[in-house]
């Protein structure tokens, strides 16, 4: 498909229309399967983000006062409007970031599907009455925060613009979007659906653009309220110590160095095809990927001998062909694998297969599984966020659970085995937010999801998620009529 069939939306989208950014900066969005430029796209600067954070705000009030059955209705919509433009969102994410194309429709019906979970929320926010005694009627209201700031990574970029906006809109929010750089041409896309369902001029605003100014500027503005992050722990942090300056809620999803742990009852060939799926999905660029199995010792060459059969198959191209993988999304995360790789070698691991990049044009890389990996090797603690699996042996329960723990992440773990009480046992013992059982990906929309430890803080997906874009208030109303006299904290 060329440019031209695709023709993305590429300037800011400010109060319901396309601006350039101020003095014209540009970025450039880059196809990741021929290194070749797309298109340029404004890039925001301070002065951008400022205007943004000002519409949102101008807008604010009267989106959170619309009555909650017609916001929710207008939320629908947007649904039903991605589903309708579900083919050429899919083409527009695979052409920008690389995935093939049935993963990036999968990615945007979820995206669809966030839009019309959440919208059966909005006339369902109720806060309760407290029992203080007869000379008080006391109640609570669940108020949207104002202003959400939304940043953007680059590996599932529209389907996390929905996961964070649908439930911050239906809460009553307005929100400011900061896509990723390397993949802004989604969230463009799908703000300018969002305006077609009917969102009012600046509920919904888009700024392309840099970490820094751009992330940095709107993580730091005054006016934000509430800012939601998914990306690195680094940037995680930077972006916390921003916030405090204004002291702004923080929901982060940091990531994750996720283990998989199998056990000679579970079905070995079963346990092969998840891990195999958990580990080369979105070529390995996924948060909750299944990044290092921890496998019995008495299973570990089988087990391995079906993963790097499943491995050295792969059908590897474009996201258009829509085979099994596509490139990595920049030449950063291109050399970022290329060196964990070379690592792993240096610190005596073992390739079972793969290992190295693929010879055409493109951040292509081969699926590599390592075997002999030592639990303290660096492949084996940092998230390399590539399509790199580890292999460790253990001999019992103990160890494994040890070293599933050992780790600063937090995010999803998983077991493979046909022993029911073991399998909740570890549904209890393993220090993650979420833990599939005999699966990976187990988490929908429906259910809650984030980081234990410093994989973040707070929930995306579920109704938890509406947690991060309401504040309550109590209200306490005096009924004596004798006058007054309570102390505080009485
Ligand atoms: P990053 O965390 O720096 O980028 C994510 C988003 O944050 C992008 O929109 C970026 O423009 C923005 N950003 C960067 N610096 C910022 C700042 N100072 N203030 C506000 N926003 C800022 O991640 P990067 O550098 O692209 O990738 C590095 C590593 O991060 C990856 O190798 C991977 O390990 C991890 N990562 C994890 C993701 C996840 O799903 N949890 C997603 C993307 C990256
Ligand atoms: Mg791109």
């Amino acid at each position: 498909m060329s440019v031209d069939e695709l023709d993305p939306q590429t300037g800011l989208f400010l109060e319901g229309e396309w601006v350039p950014a101020t003095g014209g900066s540009q970025l450039t969005t880059v196809d990741p399967a021929t290194t070749e430029p797309i298109t340029p796209v404004a890039a925001a600067g301070e002065a951008d983000v400022d205007r943004a954070v000002s519409a949102a705000r101008s807008a604010f009030p009267e989106w959170r006062d619309l009555a909650p059955d017609e916001r929710g209705r207008i939320v629908h919509r947007i649904g039903q409007t991605i589903r309708a433009h579900v083919d050429e969102l899919a083409e527009i994410e695979s052409r920008d970031q690389g995935k093939p194309l049935a993963q990036a429709h999968s990615d945007m019906t979820s995206a669809a599907r966030y839009f019309e979970y959440y919208a059966g929320a909005a006339d369902k926010l109720e806060g309760k009455s407290v029992p203080v005694g007869p000379e008080q009627i006391d109640y609570t209201v669940r108020e949207p925060y104002g202003v959400s700031a939304q940043i953007i990574p680059w590996n599932f970029p529209g389907n996390l613009f929905a996961r964070g906006v649908a439930p911050a809109l239906v809460a009553g929010n307005s929100v400011v979007v900061k896509p990723a750089e390397q993949t802004p041409l989604s969230s463009l896309r799908l703000a300018e659906l969002c305006a077609e369902a009917g969102v009012p001029d600046g509920v919904v605003n888009v700024v392309p653009g840099f970490g820094e100014p751009a992330g940095a500027a709107l993580t730091g503005h005054p006016h934000v309220d509430t800012i939601t992050f998914t990306g690195s722990v680094a940037t995680g942090r930077a972006i916390m110590r921003r916030a405090a300056e204004h002291v702004t809620p923080v929901t982060l999803e940091l990531g994750g160095k996720n283990p998989a742990i199998v056990y000679p009852d579970a079905d070995i060939d079963e346990a092969a095809d998840w891990i195999s799926l958990a580990i080369f999905t979105n070529a390995g660029q996924v948060c909750s990927a299944a990044d290092r199995v921890l496998v019995h010792e008495s299973v570990h060459d089988d087990l391995v001998e079906r993963i790097v059969r499943r491995a050295a198959a792969y059908e590897i191209g474009p996201g258009h062909e829509d085979l099994d993988m596509g490139p990595l999304v920049s030449e950063a995360q291109f050399e970022t694998v290329r060196r964990y790789v070379e690592l792993g070698r240096e610190e005596g691991a073992t390739v079972a297969t793969g290992g190295s990049p693929i010879d055409r044009p493109g951040y292509f890389f081969e699926p590599t599984v390592f075997t002999d990996v030592d639990p303290e090797h660096r492949i084996a603690r940092e998230e390399i966020f590539g399509p790199v699996l580890t292999v460790s042996r253990f001999a019992d329960t103990r160890e494994a659970v040890r070293v599933a723990n050992d780790t600063d992440y937090g995010l999803v773990a998983g077991a493979f085995t046909s022993d029911v009480t073991r399998a909740h046992r570890l549904a209890r013992e393993l220090e993650a937010g979420t833990v599939y059982v005999n699966k990976w990906f187990g988490d929908t929309n429906q259910t809650p999801f984030g980081g234990y430890k410093q994989s973040g803080i707070g929930r995306e997906k579920g109704l938890e998620a509406l947690d991060s874009y309401l504040q309550t208030k109590n209200v306490a109303v005096n009924l004596s009529e004798d006058g007054g006299g309570d102390l505080p904290g009485a």
